[in-house]
């Protein structure tokens, strides 16, 4: 009989991070809902979200928490087959690889994707939805978005019969985070000296956080925002425009204390000394590092028309932003400038909301450059479809107000459209201005250049996510900047990897999804420059794929209603093979679905 008590169960390491003393401080309530603590470090309230003592740690189960059952005959699955199996308290994944079966978590912890129907391929399972990678040994999370893993039941063979066993609450929680480290370091959340600090608590500098703790590490950490809120899920700020910032949340408060990972809200880097090791704060406050990752992402682009300081115009960056759009938006016109992704999801979301809802967009279609012109005119129809009104191939002229409200939008072609919200998604700029004199090279966009290790030209000074132009390794290491949530993660990892010296290098295959009414855009790849586009499938329909050539070569793909395609194609990009177009023109996709490609 199988103990339970082997099993890989919940590992959240439950430990003190700071000594007693520093509990206990006053609430500072001015700083929002997670509720920070207040440290006094240069005369200045700071919030450091680490000192606090955990409750009780999870129990660990006992054998009677575990429950095992025969799922299947061994001949029930062909090898790189997946099936769910019902264990009573919820359902496993079966996976049969070269005549092994594996038990795993059946959802993807990232938003719940069915893994069954994801792609098992080269000891992988990799998520139908965005993208993400779990090893069928283990259940670790391999490739992004998501933090946590799944949870590896054990499997047994008797008389032919597949036998899974698992822990009660391993199968109702689905998720499994990692065994990591916790902070060891005495100086934690009081001296003005840090090991590892991280300008930017967004994917990359998160994650980034999180590959040292599993590796071991367990120096000091701080991670700094200028947001008033821990790290959160930004993807959902344009699509699920009134989540509040507490839903948003990554990880929950007692993680960042439990694992000694300091977060300082609202606390902005304005220089750095690279050689001093030092950085200074709006405030003043100062603090040293040994290791420095640079992780501040972007900051969108505003309109610089006339008019441009009336009220009620928004970039969506914060839940702030989001939430007050919506609030505005409830039965009034909304001005939804620039249809790139965020432009168009926010209109899509506002469509049931407002009463009216206009896109003004430069090119004559939307994700023109992305998508391409078919493409980008099916999902136009859909959101005229929605009532959706499109002013293409203009821009804004002039913001008008009314006693400093918005009112108007007044387009070059001097058509007026009433307007009483204004969303501006007109593209970002990389928020990398406190670099300037810093002796960090950065390109004539304002990125910062870094290596496949994800290093700046600084030694000890790493850099990842949307502020960096990085060499993509399978289009001939062009330098690309792809500011995509998946990439953040996948660059906040390496660059934790190689502050440990593990000699890590960037390789994954880029993996991008939009919604909008209820359907998913997912892509694939790295377009840019694409000279054709291949569609297979019903574009009226919304049920299409469509691979981006270049040359010879398939160079990226998107799709709705067709999944897992972009996945299937992801992965066979990622193991190092390339698509030749003859393949995608033909309509058979059976070189996808081919063992071995
Ligand atoms: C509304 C919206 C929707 C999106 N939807 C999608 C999507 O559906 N799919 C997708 O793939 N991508 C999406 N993206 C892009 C995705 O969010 C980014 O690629 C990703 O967040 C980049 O991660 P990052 O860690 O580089 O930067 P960010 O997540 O932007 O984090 C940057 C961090 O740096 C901090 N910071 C900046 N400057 C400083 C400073 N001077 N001092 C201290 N801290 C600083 C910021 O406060 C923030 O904490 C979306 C972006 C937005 C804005
Ligand atoms: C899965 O994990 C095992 C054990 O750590 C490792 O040997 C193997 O290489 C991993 N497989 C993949 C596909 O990464
Ligand atoms: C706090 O920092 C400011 C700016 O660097 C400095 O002028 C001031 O003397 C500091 N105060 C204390 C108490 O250290
Ligand atoms: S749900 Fe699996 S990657 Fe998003």
């Amino acid at each position: 009989v199988l103990g339970c008590a082997a099993l890989p169960t919940v590992e959240l390491k439950i430990e003190v991070v700071l000594p007693e003393k520093e509990r206990g401080k006053e609430e500072l309530s001015a700083s929002g809902k997670g509720s920070p603590r207040a440290y006094q470090g240069n005369g200045t309230a700071r919030h450091f979200h680490t000192e606090e003592r955990l409750s009780t740690p999870h129990p660990y189960p006992s054998p009677q928490d575990c429950v095992e059952a025969a799922v299947c005959h061994v001949k029930d699955l062909e090898n790189g087959q997946m099936r769910e199996v019902e264990l009573g308290w919820g359902k496993v994944l079966l996976v049969k690889d070269n005549g092994e079966f594996h038990a795993l978590g059946h959802k993807c912890p990232h938003y719940g994707a069915p893994l069954v129907k994801g792609v098992l391929s080269r000891g992988r399972v990799r998520c139908p939805w965005h993208g993400a990678c779990f090893n069928i040994s283990t259940g670790d999370l391999e490739d992004f978005p998501g933090l946590d893993s799944l949870h590896k039941f054990q499997v047994k063979i008797e008389k032919e019969k597949v036998y899974v066993r698992a822990s009660k609450q391993a199968l109702q929680l689905q998720r499994r985070t990692k065994v990591m480290a916790k902070c060891i370091s005495p100086s934690a959340g009081y001296s003005s000296s840090t090991n590892v600090l991280i300008v930017g608590a967004g994917a990359a500098g998160l994650v980034c956080a999180e590959t040292l703790r599993q590796e071991g590490f367990s120096d000091r950490i701080v991670l700094c925002t200028l947001d008033r809120h821990l790290p959160y899920d930004r993807p959902k700020l344009s699509k699920s425009l009134d989540t509040q910032p507490e839903q948003l949340a990554l990880r929950p408060k007692e993680f960042f204390r439990a694992y000694g990972i300091e977060v300082l809200t609202e606390a902005q880097v304005v220089t750095l000394d690279v050689r001093n090791k030092k950085v200074v704060f709006k405030d003043g406050f100062k603090l040293e590092y040994s290791k420095l990752l640079l992780a501040p992402g972007s900051s969108p682009k505003t309109l610089s028309c006339k008019g441009k300081e009336v009220e009620n115009v928004f970039t969506i960056r914060t839940p702030e932003d989001a939430n007050r759009v919506v609030r505005l938006a409830r039965g009034r016109n909304v001005v939804v400038v620039g249809a790139g992704f965020l432009g168009m999801e926010v209109a899509a979301y506002l469509t049931e909301k407002a009463h009216s809802v206009s896109v003004v967009e430069l090119e004559e279609t939307p994700f023109r450059r992305f998508l391409g012109e078919r493409v980008g005119r099916a999902l136009m129809k859909m959101f005229e479809n929605n009532r959706v009104k499109f002013y293409m191939q203009t821009e804004v002229s002039e913001l008008r107000g009314q006693e400093g409200k918005l009112k108007e939008v007044v387009l070059k072609s001097s058509k007026v459209v009433r307007a009483d919200v204004c969303v501006v998604g007109i593209g970002a700029v990389p928020a990398t201005g406190f670099l300037r004199q810093s002796g960090i090279g950065l390109d004539s966009r304002g990125f910062i250049p870094v290596n496949k290790m994800m290093q700046t030209n600084v030694p000890g000074v790493f850099a990842a996510g949307d502020a960096v132009t990085f060499p993509l390794a399978w289009r001939n290491n062009r330098k690309v900047n792809i500011p995509h949530w998946q990439m953040a993660h996948a660059q906040g990892r390496v660059a934790a990897q190689n502050m440990l010296a593990q000699e890590a290098e960037m390789t994954t295959v880029p993996y991008l999804w939009t919604a909008m009414f209820g359907k998913s855009l997912r892509y694939a790849g790295y377009g840019e420059g694409f000279d054709d586009v291949i569609i297979q499938g019903d574009l009226e329909e919304l049920k299409f794929v469509a691979f981006y050539t270049k040359g010879d070569e398939v160079i990226a793909v998107a799709s709705m209603n067709y999944d897992p395609i972009v996945s299937k194609v992801a992965e066979v990009l990622a193991s190092g093979r390339a698509i030749r177009k003859r393949e995608v023109e033909t309509g058979d996709m059976s070189w996808l679905t081919g063992k071995g490609s």
